[in-house]
Formats: structure tokens, sequence, C-alpha cells
């Protein structure tokens, strides 16, 4: 199988992933619940995993690093802190329904700055013009899950520090492939998945808090346990219930592993796929490819269309072939509908460290024989 769906999972990983999860199950048992060997061993996992993920995302204190689900759920404890019923949010147009659902749930007014694709400039523009109009919060995803543009998250992070508008960042599709700076940037929250670009298994995802968050679940967090409020600080505030230690186990691996090839490296080989892809799919009578002029506003992901031919069902095609791409909407509507493609949707290909120009290849090689 080719695989080239590392936008919604990086289905590779390094095998010290999947070797740490499996010994986790056995060895580790709860962090906080016990003194005794496995619980303390599981809660030093857990540790020395906020402390890989702070040293990677430059969080002063490794506490502030807290496990989650997925990237959805801290977004949901982030949106939740800070957006308020009827209250102005600004938000990109390339936002996902992990941002827009929990804010169409709140009932806020929702501006969002709309700008062409891959045009950061505009980007930028939109976001001061619609954060000059007064707002309570921005919300903006870092790299599009569709067409893997690449926002100014650091111009707009700078534009709400200077009016004091609390920023949420989506860093679904650049943790772990683009670096990111969360002090530098000075944003209230920024949540990610653990398992696409920072190779975790699924069922594990981190939110760094720069700001108080408040519990969108309340129960057990072995402190504290005389009150029945939820402790006041971090992780414990949001870490109710037993964790994922295996996932996290698997998760530290993952952030092993980028510490050693190193981010930069892997987004610019991710990057060079990505055009290489690109120019081959416009080399294809017929294809429509989202490839950026500029490579430094685009990351590992890239949508197309053929014409005349309905995306899922050439999806599907393809995967009978063995490639493994996404069609169709992604999630993400608003980025679609942003870029013109709401109606037909794309196919999507993106890439992981673990693909290689022969697979690119063979991948185009399959479409043209479409
Ligand atoms: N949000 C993920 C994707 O883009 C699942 O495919």
């Amino acid at each position: 199988m080719i695989y080239l769906d590392s936008a919604a999972t990086t289905m590779q990983k390094p095998a010290s992933v999947a070797t740490a999860s499996a010994w986790a199950i056995n060895h580790l048992a709860s962090p906080g619940r016990g003194g005794h060997q496995p619980a303390m061993d599981a809660a030093e996992r857990a540790f020395t995993c906020r402390e890989a993920a702070a040293r990677l995302f430059h969080v002063g204190d490794p506490e502030r690093v807290v496990f989650t689900f997925n990237a959805t759920h801290g977004l949901n404890i982030a949106i939740k802190t800070l957006a308020r019923p009827g209250s102005r949010v600004v938000i990109s147009g390339y936002e996902h329904n992990a941002v827009t659902r929990p804010l169409y749930a709140m009932d806020v007014r929702l501006r969002v700055a709309r700008s062409p694709l891959f045009d950061q400039r505009a980007a930028l523009e939109s976001f001061r013009r619609e954060l000059d109009q007064g707002s309570g919060l921005a919300v903006c995803t870092h790299v599009s899950n569709v067409f893997g543009f690449i926002l100014p998250i650091e111009e707009i992070a700078a534009l709400c520090r200077e009016r004091g508008v609390p920023l949420i960042v989506d860093a679904s599709q650049s943790a772990g492939c683009l670096p990111l700076d969360f002090e530098a940037l000075g944003a209230a929250f920024a949540a990610m998945p653990g398992h696409k670009g920072l190779y975790g298994p699924q069922g594990t995802g981190l939110l760094l808090c720069g700001a108080d968050p408040a519990p969108l679940m309340e129960g057990g967090t072995g402190s504290e346990s005389k009150r029945q409020a939820m402790p006041g600080f971090l992780p414990d505030r949001l870490e109710a219930g037993t964790h994922n230690i295996a996932g996290i186990a698997g998760l530290l691996e993952g952030l092993r592993f980028l510490e050693r090839r190193g981010v930069g490296p892997i987004a610019a080989g991710e990057g060079r796929l990505i055009r290489h892809m690109g120019e081959g799919l416009r080399a294809i009578p017929g294809a429509e490819a989202f490839l950026a002029r500029d490579p430094a506003a685009q990351a590992g992901v890239l949508s197309f269309r053929l014409r005349g031919r309905d995306c899922e069902e050439v999806g599907e095609l393809l995967g009978s072939r063995g490639i493994a791409l996404r069609a169709g909407l992604h999630c993400a509507p608003l980025a679609h509908e942003t870029a013109g493609t709401l109606e037909t949707g794309t196919l999507r290909a993106s890439v992981s460290a673990f693909n290689t120009r022969q697979e690119v290849d063979q991948f185009l090689q399959a479409l043209q024989d479409l």
C-alpha cells in the first residue's frame, strides 16, 4: 500500500511507538493512583512525555501540557473556556468542524476572516480588519487540513497580542510537521492530536495551556480527593479519569523520533514531496492541483480534482489499487467554501516522514492510468 493519508492519521509510525504501547499495557498502571511501582512508573512516563512535548513546543512548565484524547477534545476545552454566547469570535476561512461546530453550539457571533488560498498576506490583513472591529476571541488553524495552506500564525498571534484578544491555535496539521513556538506566540491555547505529525497512537492528543482552562469533564484525578471541586492546578484540572497510558507511552516515542530526526528536516522533506506531486499532477491532462506558488505557504498536504470525475469515486478506485488518500470535504466545509471546492470536494494526498519520492511517482502513474 502507498499511504498518502497522514493528514487523517500517520498510520506509518516509528517501530518504537507500537513496542512502547504494547509494553505499557502489561507494565504500567495509572499515574497518581497508587504508590506501587507500576503506578509510579506510569506517572514517570507521563511526565517524561509532557517534558518532551514542552521542549518541542517551548512550553516553560511541562505541567501546562495536558493530555487529551484528540485535538477535538482539546479544542472543545479551549473554546468552551473562552467563548461566550453572543460574543464576537474571529476565525480563518480554513477552519475544521472541530472548531466551527463547538462555536456554532455556543451561539457566538462568528466572523470569518476570509482570504484566498495560499495568500498569507491577505489572510493577515483579513484578520487585522476583523480584529479591529472588536473581538472576544480568535481561533485559527496553523495549517489547513484540506489544502496544506500555512496560515501566518506568528503574525496573527502578534495582532491578537497587540489587541489583547485571546488566541486558540488549532495545530492539528502542523504539530510535528512545522516548528511551533508556543511561548513566542503567547496564545491562550494550542490543541493538537498525538496521532498525526507527532506519530503517537490514535486516542492521544495534547492541549498546551497559556491561559487557565475550565474543565470539560469532572471526575477523579488522584489528587485533592476530599474536595468536590476539581483541583485548581494543571494538569489535574483537565485530566479527570484514567489516562490512556498505553497511548501516552507510544506518544513519547513519537516525540523522541521527532527529536532525533528534527522537525525542520521533516518539514523540508515533506515540502519537496508535495512540490514533486503537485508538478506531476499538473502534467496530467484534466487534473487540477491546488499547489501554492510560494512553497513556503504549503505544508505536506495537497488537494486536487480530475475534470469530469467524481472525487469520491476516484478515491475508491485508487484505494482498490492500493493507494490510500481521502476524498470529499475532509470535515472542513468552510475551507472548501473558501477555496470554491464545496460542490465537488477534492481528493487529498498528504505525506509524512515515511513517504518516498518513488511512492509519489507510483501514485502519479496510477492516476495517469485512470
Ligand atoms: N481531520 C482529519 C482529516 O483531515 C481527520 O482527515
